[in-house]
């Protein structure tokens, strides 16, 4: 599996922001920043707009997608929007039944397990979410030059929560069947990167400028299993959008030892969690890919100057990287001090300044 560059996108504000330049590997006027998760628990703004509406259901509200995806942007002044949404989204839209339960995460009420499971999960249409098309489209015009972030689920970390039925810990369900019959698990993961593809390109086609591809579990796998059972498939998901000139971030929590291989499966960016420096990232991948990451979300937590070095240090990090876009190494943790998130962008944007 190759790198194939990325065709020329069209010439939008957008199109020419920082984020978009970052992933290019073009100059900058400043490093671009924005957060996973920053949309969310964290702004009482937030909270206060989904009161009394369960998850699944706001994500299907453009009102509700529009408003809670444009929150950070004006509160924190962040490079980017990220799609308000979730991974398991279009698995609901294609009649998975599924809950988001608040602080556990998605539970699938019926685990896939056999051939039958396998054969129900069908294909994803664009016509299956005219509201996500209908979500980017106004939050496009809304934002302007700022640019929208699409995402979807990797097709491994999506399998892990259909196969285990929830969030798993060790996923035990999803490697037995992995290991144990090779042939149902790629034809799970051919649909889901099928229905992942599917998601990424609705985006796109509706004006999201970066796509990311969260394979957010894959780093419980190790690189002969990652190359032998995921990548391919991930490689089918990034490849729908191949033709549409929107630069692919790939990301995945603890996948130091699989960051080339997550680059080759057909990312432009490769993102980085916080436990491997972007030093070493960018040893490990021979500096083939601009990296996205990856201050460690508990650093939020501790005293500014301790967190100020840290900032420091990554954005110094990042300038021998052919792009950097500044980001945690994971999510914006619930209680997090909001303040504190737009004070590292504008420490990111005030000592990256070109
Ligand atoms: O701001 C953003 O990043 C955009 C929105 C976004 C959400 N989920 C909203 C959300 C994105 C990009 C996701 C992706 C997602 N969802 C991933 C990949 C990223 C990662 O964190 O690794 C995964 C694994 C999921 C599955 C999922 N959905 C989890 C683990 C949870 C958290 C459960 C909890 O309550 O702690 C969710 C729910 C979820 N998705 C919330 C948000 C804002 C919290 C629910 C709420 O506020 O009620």
């Amino acid at each position: 599996m190759t790198t194939s560059p990325t065709p020329a996108a069209p010439t939008t504000p957008a199109a020419d922001s920082p984020l978009v330049r970052a992933t290019r590997g073009l100059p900058v006027p400043h490093t671009p920043v924005w957060f996973m998760r920053q949309a969310g628990r964290s702004l009482p703004e937030y909270r206060k707009v989904r009161e009394g509406v369960g998850m699944l259901e706001s994500c299907r509200r453009p009102d509700l997608v529009t408003e809670i995806t444009l929150q950070p942007v004006r509160r924190h002044g962040v490079d980017a929007a990220i799609f308000f949404s979730d991974i398991v989204v279009p698995l609901a839209a294609v009649g998975v039944d599924l809950d988001i339960v608040p602080g556990v995460g998605p539970v699938v009420a019926h685990p896939v397990r056999t051939r039958a499971d396998v054969e129900r999960l069908r294909a994803l249409d664009p016509s299956d979410v005219p509201d996500i098309t209908e979500s980017v489209r106004m939050l496009v015009a809304e934002l302007g030059p700022t640019p929208l972030i699409g995402f979807a689920g990797a097709p491994f970390t999506l399998a892990s929560y259909l196969v285990e039925g929830g969030p798993s810990k060790n996923h035990e369900h999803t490697k037995a069947l992995m290991h144990g019959d090779p042939e149902l698990w790629h034809e799970l993961c051919r649909r889901l990167a099928q229905i992942a593809g599917a998601f990424l390109r609705v985006q796109a086609e509706a004006g999201a400028s970066v796509v990311q591809l969260f394979d957010s579990w894959a780093g419980v796998l190790s690189r002969r299993d990652y190359v032998r059972f995921v990548q391919e498939h991930s490689a089918t998901a990034l490849g729908a959008v191949a033709d549409l000139g929107v630069p692919r971030i790939h990301f995945g929590v603890g996948t130091g030892e699989l960051l080339t291989l997550m680059g080759e499966a057909g990312a432009d960016v490769v993102g980085v969690d916080y436990r491997v420096s972007l030093t070493d990232a960018l040893e490990r991948t021979g500096a083939r890919w601009p990296l996205q990451g990856n201050l460690d979300p508990a650093l939020l937590f501790a005293p500014w100057n301790a967190l100020e070095r840290r900032v420091r240090e990554i954005v110094e990090e990042g300038r021998a990287a052919p792009g950097h876009v500044f980001n945690l190494g994971h999510g914006v943790l619930p209680d997090t001090d909001p303040d504190v998130v737009t004070r590292v962008v504008d420490l990111v944007h005030e000592v990256s300044q070109r």
